[in-house]
């Protein structure tokens, strides 16, 4: 691996279905106002938010007015361009409204809603071919866990969410064990940086050495402000999906600053 090679870690919040375009606002200006009074150095750590879609106009445009360093994210994406398939957004009306990353293949997705990996790798394409960033989702459940080991089930989640991604296009892998989403029982930070050390050779293999030494793999599943800095001290380990902790402003950004408040 290239050493010289700097990933700037990425702190993501997945809003799932929380919070409606008002709500979501007044949580994005506390968040940015909050992050401005610490001085938080975004080259330290990138800020991402993933709002539900009826959300996503109105957090856009306050970004824009008020010039604020947070990214915006969608939660999903029709693997089809337009047409009729009601109830659906292409990834062309995510890209008209800044939107710069995607989440693809979580498993309340795959699980919830019956996403193949098939489905997957043609939302991970939609998402690239429109100039997005897909956040790839893999993880085990806790019978894959029983079954077959913790790296094998997002081994081959990635392996095929990789096989029609466009050549050189940038995305972001996200390992988060279906086992430890939402049940406050995270994985310990060396079974994290174990998977994400195995998903990150997958990526030499698929993608190349150069693809592998930039790409942030994050780790998800009942991340908080006390774990945070033990999964960032992995040297695979880039950054944090983060779901129930990214809708308290407070804690969220102590997940931000885990370097100030650990001196990691
Ligand atoms: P929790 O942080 O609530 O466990 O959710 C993780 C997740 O699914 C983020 O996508």
């Amino acid at each position: 691996m290239n050493a010289t090679v700097t990933r700037t870690p990425l702190i993501a919040g997945n809003w799932k279905m929380n919070f409606d375009h008002l709500q979501a606002i007044a949580f994005v200006q506390k968040l940015a106002w909050g992050l401005k009074d610490a001085k938080h150095d975004f080259s330290d750590a990138e800020v991402a938010v993933f709002p539900p879609f009826t959300d996503l106009r109105s957090v856009q445009t306050l970004l824009a007015a008020d010039r604020l360093s947070l990214s915006l994210g969608a939660q999903d994406v029709s693997q089809h361009q337009s047409g009729a398939f009601t109830g659906d957004i292409s990834a062309a009306m995510l890209t008209k409204l800044d939107v710069q990353y995607v989440i693809v293949g979580h498993s309340e997705r795959r699980h919830g809603h019956g996403e193949s990996n098939d489905v997957v790798a043609a939302k991970a394409a939609a998402i690239s071919q429109t100039g997005m960033v897909p956040v790839i989702c893999v993880g085990e459940t806790a019978a894959d866990l029983e079954e077959h080991g913790a790296a094998a089930v997002p081994v081959a989640q990635l392996r095929a969410a990789l096989a029609t991604l466009p050549a050189g296009s940038p995305f972001v892998v996200a390992y988060e064990p279906v086992w430890a989403i939402g049940s406050g029982q995270a994985a310990t930070p060396e079974q994290a940086q174990s998977v994400a050390q195995a998903l990150r050779e997958t990526i030499i293999e698929v993608s190349g050495e150069d693809a592998a030494a930039t790409t942030r793999v994050l780790y998800g599943g009942s991340v908080t402000s006390e774990n945070i800095a033990a999964f960032m001290r992995q040297s695979d380990v880039d950054g944090a999906l983060v779901g129930g902790a990214s809708l308290k402003v407070d804690e969220f950004q102590r997940i931000i600053r885990f370097r100030q408040h650990v001196g990691a």
